[in-house]
C-alpha cells in the first residue's frame, strides 16, 4: 500500500490481497499494516493495531487506516480513448466479460480493429456479430502467460492500424480457502492474470497506447473468502495500474464487484447466490449496469476503480459495517 506519491510494489500488493482473504477467512485475526520502519512508526504501531482497523500505513508515527472513497465523475468531457483507426487487444476476449466488452466497444464506441486472444481462440459467433457490425476481428490463439506467445500476439497486429489500447480480461479461479493453497493453485491463477500483465506491460513499453486496463476483482481490495489466490493476483494488477501510471503511461485496473451476465466467472452462480450478494449489500451488476460502469471507470482518469454495486441500506443494517467502507 502507498500513500500518494509514493513508489508501488505489486509483488507486496499481491501479499495484502492474501492476507484480505485470510482476513475475510478469519475475522479478527489479522491485521495489515505497512510501516515506513521509523522509531515512530514502530512506536505508533501497537495503538493503531489496538483500534481494531484491520488495515494500516503507518508514517513517520501516523496511523492511516485505509477507506474506500467515492469517485465523481469529470465535469468535462474526458480526452477520447478510442477511435476507429487502432486497434484493441482484449486478452480474455472470447470470455462473458470479454465478449460484452467488445460488443460494447464496436457499438458505443465506433472501434472497428479488435484482437480477441484467448487459449482456445474460438468465438464464431461473436465475430459474426462483430463483423456484421462493420468491425474487423482476429481472435487468436494465445496463452497469455507465455512471454513469447504474448510477443508473437503483439507482432501480428497490422501497422496500419496500431495497437492503441490493451484489455487485459484473461483470467481462471482455483477457489479455496488460504489454508488449502499451494505454489501451483496460486500459479494457476497468477499464470493468465500476473505473467500476462506483467509481459503485455513489458512489451507494449515502446507502444503509444491511450488505455491500458487491466480487469481486476473487489475482491482484492475487500477481501474474498475462499479466494485468496485471486485477490492475491487481482491486487498485483491493482498495483501495476498504480505503478504504470506513476511512470507516466496509461493504467487503469478496474475492481469488479460480480456480473450477473449468466456466462464467465459469475456463470455457475444461481439465484441463491445471487440473493446471498443482495443480503450482503453487494448485489451482481447487470450487464448494462457494467457497461457503463466501465465508462465511468475510464473517464474518472483515476489509476484503481472499484466498479461495484453497493445497496447502502443494506450494508446498514448490518451489525458491522466493514471498515473499508466506513468512509463512504
Ligand atoms: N464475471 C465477473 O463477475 C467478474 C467479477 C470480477 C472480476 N472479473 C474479472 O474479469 C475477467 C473476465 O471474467 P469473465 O467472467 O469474463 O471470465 P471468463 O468468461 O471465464 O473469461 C476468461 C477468459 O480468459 C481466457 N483465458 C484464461 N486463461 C488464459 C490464458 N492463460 N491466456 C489467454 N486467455 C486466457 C479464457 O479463454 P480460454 O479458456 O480459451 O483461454 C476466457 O476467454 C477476469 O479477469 C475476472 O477475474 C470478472
Amino acid at each position: 500500500v502507498a500513500l500518494d506519491g509514493e513508489p508501488v510494489d505489486p509483488a507486496l500488493a499481491a501479499a495484502w490481497g492474501l492476507v484480505r482473504s485470510a482476513q475475510s477467512e478469519h475475522p479478527g485475526r489479522f491485521v495489515l499494516a505497512d510501516t515506513d520502519g521509523t522509531e515512530a512508526s514502530e512506536a505508533a504501531l501497537a495503538a493503531a493495531v489496538a483500534t481494531g482497523e484491520p488495515q494500516l500505513v503507518l508514517r513517520d508515527g501516523n496511523a492511516f487506516a485505509l477507506r474506500v472513497g467515492r469517485l465523481a465523475l469529470p465535469s468535462e468531457d474526458p480526452a477520447p480513448v478510442w477511435d476507429a483507426e487502432g486497434t484493441v487487444l482484449i486478452t480474455g476476449g472470447t470470455g462473458g466479460l470479454g465478449g460484452l466488452l467488445a460488443r460494447h466497444l464496436v457499438a458505443e464506441h465506433g472501434v472497428r480493429h479488435l484482437v480477441l486472444a484467448s487459449r482456445r481462440g474460438d468465438a464464431v459467433e461473436l465475430v459474426a456479430e462483430l463483423t456484421a457490425h462493420g468491425a474487423d476481428v482476429q481472435v487468436v490463439s494465445c496463452d497469455v502467460s507465455d512471454r513469447d506467445a504474448v510477443a508473437a500476439l503483439l507482432d501480428g497486429i497490422p501497422a496500419e492500424h496500431p495497437l492503441m489500447a490493451v484489455i487485459h480480461a484473461a483470467g481462471v479461479l482455483d477457489d479455496g480457502v488460504v489454508d488449502s493453497l499451494t505454489p501451483e493453485r496460486l500459479a494457476t491463477v497468477f499464470g493468465p492474470k500476473v505473467d500476462g500483465a506483467v509481459h503485455l506491460d513489458e512489451l507494449t513499453r515502446d507502444l503509444d497506447l491511450s488505455a491500458f486496463i487491466v480487469f481486476s476483482s473487489s475482491s482484492a481490495v475487500l477481501g474474498g473468502a475462499g479466494q485468496g489466490n485471486y485477490a492475491a493476483a487481482n491486487a498485483f494488477l491493482d498495483a501495476l495500474a498504480q505503478r504504470r501510471r506513476g511512470e507516466g503511461r496509461p493504467g487503469l485496473s478496474l475492481g469488479w464487484g460480480a456480473w450477473a451476465q449468466g456466462s464467465g466467472m459469475t456463470g455457475t452462480l444461481g439465484e441463491a447466490d445471487m440473493q446471498r450478494m443482495a443480503r450482503m449489500g453487494m448485489p451482481a451488476m447487470a450487464p448494462e449496469q457494467g457497461l457503463a460502469l466501465f465508462d465511468a471507470a475510464v473517464s474518472t482518469g483515476a489509476p484503481v476503480v472499484l466498479p461495484v454495486l453497493l445497496d447502502m441500506a443494506v450494508l446498514r443494517s448490518h451489525a458491522e459495517v466493514p471498515h473499508l467502507l466506513r468512509g463512504l
